[in-house]
């Protein structure tokens, strides 16, 4: 007997907040697309998901609501599932890491990794906030202070335990070299790679006495162990892993992919593939970085930095409209701008006038000409071999692409289907052919045509949304489910005719567009940024700015426009960094040799705050070139390194998104 295909894919499991939005919608939304893709095509599919439940953060909030951490979890996560319920995410497990399955397997590998020589007791150094009982790192606090309620922080030290990262740095490099696909898109891999693993890798610290909400380390229960140990091994532990019931463990790992926010890559494709290492497992096939939705300007509501709640949208347009746009609209790997406005243009074009109206019309013709049986295909023109071609030719072209995670191509291949069938009513006018009795027999095969399209079409779209298809074969008349498989979309003509279609409701009434911004201003809740800020603070040294603060261009902030002749007098380059250092009696400046090209430059940059010289050391930074040279506290600066900040002192060096020489030309 054949052996079944496996197909392992995760979502990140979420911290639980209040309020998950649109943006976490969409990771779940894709990673259910791909889940129900693949079930389709014959793969024995587990799709996992869950909730990320310990820290400090939690521990804290619970008492500040009077309540245990668990208590305080227990009612959010109840909310998240109501949420994938409505979203109709069909996940095979939920993972939580309260779960006592999960607790045990996390010791059980902390102790591995322990007894191996691979996790050691050492001194955690960092900056800790008394009232808040949090500890920051340097570059987490802001003016020198806590960043959460801004009063002074004092450097302390706490017994600790490490994971040598450093031991497996090389092989995971060697790793991510020979295997291309394990980091994508590939943006993501180069960034990996020369940011942070030929820099070199420094241990990181696993475990925290500062507070109770963890896992307690099995051996030593002063201690619990700290985040991403905790959280990473969700993958393996929702599979019974080293448990005497591991079947799934053996029957799915590794996994196919990880589907993960940009701003957590990091930690999969490092901390991650280093512990596998380090347990003897293989490493996961892929983990693929997807980029962030975000708002458009002020557009979405009143004030700036509100999220988007996705059950207001689906309360309004239906689930299918919501996971429609959130996967068509933006390419999977980039960032992406939610509006209302984008979405209900989407509904108007591709649901209600391409794919609403070709169910309609089809519907109605056949209703109305055939008695609202579909008729048999009896004479054949060459106009439709087209058609027909492209049906067949579609499910090959979507699965490549789905392969790819290319959803929002996979979903355009189907539209062309969609838009081919509309064209081929324009084109064989089937009115008119009803007009004459002689051609009775070409308008029957003109309706098969498109009432087989439309079945083709309700296969196709399955994967995407999961109320539409139901629909569509419901008004074709359609039971059998025999029709409704990947296989049978193999050959065009296999529905059978003489079924009787029923008419039913428009599938997607096209929408108001003035009335429904006004009443989607007037809906959505301006519930300001607390999750995300949440989010932000507990993933721990991560250089993430919130999806919805991003900076609105120069324009809304009064800056002159300049011509493209102004732009061109600015020398703007690629350069390397092969030397940082600290300025002496400057706690805010390094000092930075660039390799620029052939030449090398020194700048003196005020980011010490944010960057260590050993970070920086490797690293593509941008250089403004013919700057007029400075003297900076007694050093000379020729040139400025290109820097983004946000209004919560935040700064990310600017860089380019793949390998280019040193001294190539900005333009
Ligand atoms: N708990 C960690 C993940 C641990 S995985 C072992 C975490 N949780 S989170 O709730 O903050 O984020 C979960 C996912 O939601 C991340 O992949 C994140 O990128 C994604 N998103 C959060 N906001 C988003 C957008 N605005 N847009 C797209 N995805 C976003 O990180």
């Amino acid at each position: 007997m054949a052996e079944s295909k496996t197909y392992y894919i995760t979502t990140p499991i979420y911290y639980p907040s209040d309020k998950l939005h649109i943006g976490h919608s969409y990771t779940t939304v894709a990673a259910d697309a791909m889940a129900r893709f693949k079930r389709l095509t014959g793969y024995d599919v587990m799709f996992l998901t869950g909730t990320d439940e310990h820290g400090q953060k939690i521990e804290r909030l619970a008492k500040e609501k009077g309540v245990s951490p668990k208590e305080y979890v227990d009612n959010i996560v109840a909310g998240i599932k109501r949420l994938w319920n409505i979203m109709d995410i069909s996940n095979d497990d939920f993972i939580r890491t309260t779960d006592e399955r999960h607790k045990k397997v996390v010791q059980k590998i902390f102790k591995k990794l322990y007894d191996q020589g691979d996790i050691f007791k050492g001194v955690y150094k960092g900056w800790y906030c008394t009232p808040c009982e949090s500890f920051w790192t340097e570059r987490q606090l802001k003016d020198g202070n806590c960043p959460d309620c801004e009063r002074s922080v004092e450097l302390v030290e706490e017994e600790a335990y490490f994971f040598k990262l450093s031991k497996y740095q090389d092989r995971l490099i060697e790793y991510i070299e020979t295997h291309d696909e394990f980091i994508q898109p590939v943006s993501r891999r180069n960034e990996m790679l020369n940011n942070f693993l030929r820099p070199g890798l420094e241990d990181l610290c696993v475990s925290r006495t500062s507070f109770k909400w963890g896992i307690p380390v099995s051996f030593d229960d002063k201690h619990v162990i700290y985040v991403w140990i905790d959280a990473l091994s969700n993958y393996l532990s929702a599979l019974g892993y080293m448990t005497d019931d591991d079947e799934k463990y053996r029957r799915y790992w590794p996994a196919n992919v990880h589907l993960v926010g940009k701003e957590i890559v990091r930690f999969h494709t490092i901390i991650w593939p280093i512990m596998l290492m380090a347990l003897g497992e293989p490493l996961p096939k892929q983990v693929f970085g997807h980029g962030w939705l975000v708002l458009d300007g002020g557009k979405m509501s009143k004030s700036k930095g509100n999220v988007v709640d996705p059950v207001v949208l689906v309360e309004r347009y239906g689930v299918d409209a919501v996971r429609y746009f959130l996967l068509r609209e933006v390419p999977f790997g980039a960032d992406g701008v939610f509006s209302n406005e984008a979405l209900i243009n989407r509904i108007n074009s591709d649901l209600a006038n391409d794919l609403g109206n070709l169910l309609s019309r089809t519907v109605a013709m056949i209703d109305k000409y055939f008695d609202g049986y579909i008729p048999a295909a009896t004479e054949r023109a060459d106009i439709d071999n087209e058609l027909e071609k492209l049906a067949v030719e579609t499910p090959g072209r979507v699965e490549k692409l789905m392969d790819k995670l290319e959803y929002s191509n996979a979903l355009a291949e189907i539209w062309k289907l969609i838009g081919r069938a509309n064209k081929y009513i324009d084109e064989t006018t089937p009115w008119i052919l009803a007009k004459d009795s002689n051609k009775r027999s070409r308008l029957g095969t003109v309706l098969y045509n498109l009432a087989e399209s439309l079945r083709f079409i309700s296969v196709l779209i399955s994967p995407f949304m999961t109320r539409t298809p139901g629909m569509i074969r419901q008004q074709l008349g359609i039971e059998d489910e025999s029709l409704s498989t990947w296989d049978s979309l193999v050959e065009f003509g296999k529905l059978p005719a003489e079924i009787k279609v029923q008419r039913g409701e428009v599938i997607f009434p096209r929408l108001d567009v003035e009335k429904e911004l006004k009443a989607l201003e007037e809906l959505q809740p301006t519930t300001g940024q607390t999750s995300q800020k949440e989010e932000a603070a507990r993933k721990d040294e991560t250089s993430h700015k919130t999806a919805e603060k991003q900076q609105r261009p120069g324009e809304e902030q009064g800056v002159e426009e300049i011509t493209i002749d102004d732009f061109a007098k600015l020398d703007i380059r690629v350069a390397r960094v092969v030397n940082a250092e600290p300025v002496k009696k400057a706690d805010r400046l390094l000092k930075l040799t660039l390799e620029v090209g052939d030449q090398t430059r020194q700048v003196v940059s005020g980011i010490a705050r944010y960057y260590t010289p050993e970070e920086l050391i490797g690293k593509t930074v941008i250089l403004l070139a013919n700057l007029k040279p400075v003297k900076l506290r007694g050093e000379l600066s020729q040139g400025m390194i290109l820097a983004a900040t946000d209004d919560n002192d935040n700064l990310a060096l600017l860089t380019v998104d793949r390998e280019i020489d040193s001294g190539s030309r900005i333009s």
